[in-house]
């Protein structure tokens, strides 16, 4: 199998290391070709184009500025893609993604596109996650590649919209964390209690987050929502309770009123003695 990785910023010069040193033939292009120079003392073919370099590859992973550059980049292409699968590792949007996929399947190729849940230092670790989508049979082919890249990595379906979906949710999680702790700090604030003891008090609350994944996993695919430990409806009121406390010390109180407003709602709808995690199906159906 033969391989190319166009584009060799941080991350591009990442894969293009990792697939060397697990023993792939791997051809390299960058725009700028100084930074090529350096993977010709550890096997690479240095190619002086993007049609060269995919003209000698089964495989092409592109790890450009965005998918916009990716599709600029193949608009620009002479070389046939004819039976080559290109598989896009550039951030982007939907949009752009589903053009990229347009003009590749219009030429033969089969498509990837991949989200590197990792930094370059990351890349060819056990626990590195990169979630792919992909034409039918290109998992199968190029999986172990991108396994090579990432040891938890993972095809997530065909259509790319999913995955622009997946890294929307995933990043809310994180920016729901972030936010969280942002707003924490400004009630916290208003109430006199130095940043350093609110900061020294976050380690035991990100224990916790474990056990909401925990009843998350358990809870939502199964849509097992009885028996709650701590019911819709106990959250709700501590939620109240917290949202008073907001306001009281004139704190900015809208996050903790979206979740409020969201948990009162289902319990008012009947959901109180259900698990909290309900909130899913609850804003499905509403
Ligand atoms: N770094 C990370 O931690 C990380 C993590 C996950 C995903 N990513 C994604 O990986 C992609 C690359 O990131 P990076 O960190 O490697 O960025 P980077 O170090 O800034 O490198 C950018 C690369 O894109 C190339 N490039 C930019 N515009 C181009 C164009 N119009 N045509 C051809 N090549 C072009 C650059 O070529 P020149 O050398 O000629 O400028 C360079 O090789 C981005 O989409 C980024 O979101 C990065």
């Amino acid at each position: 199998m033969k391989l190319a990785v166009l584009g060799l910023g941080n991350m591009g010069s990442a894969l293009a290391h990792c697939l060397l040193k697990s023993g792939h033939d791997v051809s390299v292009w960058n725009r700028t070709p100084e930074k090529a120079e350096v993977f010709a003392e550890v096997g690479a073919t240095i190619c002086s184009s993007p049609n060269d370099a995919i003209a000698a590859s089964d495989f092409v992973i592109i790890c450009i500025k965005s998918h916009t550059e990716t599709v600029e980049l193949v608009n620009g292409l002479s070389v046939s893609l004819e039976d080559k699968t290109i598989c896009d590792m550039s951030t982007g949007d939907t949009l752009d993604a589903d053009r990229l996929v347009a003009i590749l399947e219009k030429q033969g190729a089969g498509y990837m596109l991949g989200m590197i849940n990792a930094y370059p230092s990351g890349i060819g670790g056990d626990e590195t996650t990169i979630l792919t989508v992909g034409s039918a049979g290109t998992w199968d082919r190029y999986g172990s590649v991108i396994g090579n890249l990432g040891g938890k990595s993972a095809h997530v379906g065909e259509k790319p919209a999913a995955l622009a979906a997946l890294f929307a949710g995933l990043f809310t999680v994180r920016q729901g964390f972030m936010f969280g702790m942002i707003y924490g700090a400004l009630v916290c604030q208003k109430a006199g209690i130095p940043m350093q003891v609110y900061a020294d008090q976050l380690p035991a609350t990100i224990k916790l987050v474990k056990d909401y994944h925990d009843l998350f996993a358990r809870t939502v695919p199964t849509e097992d929502f009885d028996s709650a430990e701590a019911s819709l409806k106990v959250y709700a009121m501590a939620q109240e309770d917290a949202l008073k406390t907001y306001l009281s010390l004139n704190a900015p109180a809208d996050l903790i009123q979206l979740m409020h407003d969201r948990t009162k709602m289902a319990w008012d709808d009947g959901y109180g003695d259900r698990q909290l995690t309900s909130l899913v199906q609850h804003m499905t159906d509403a």
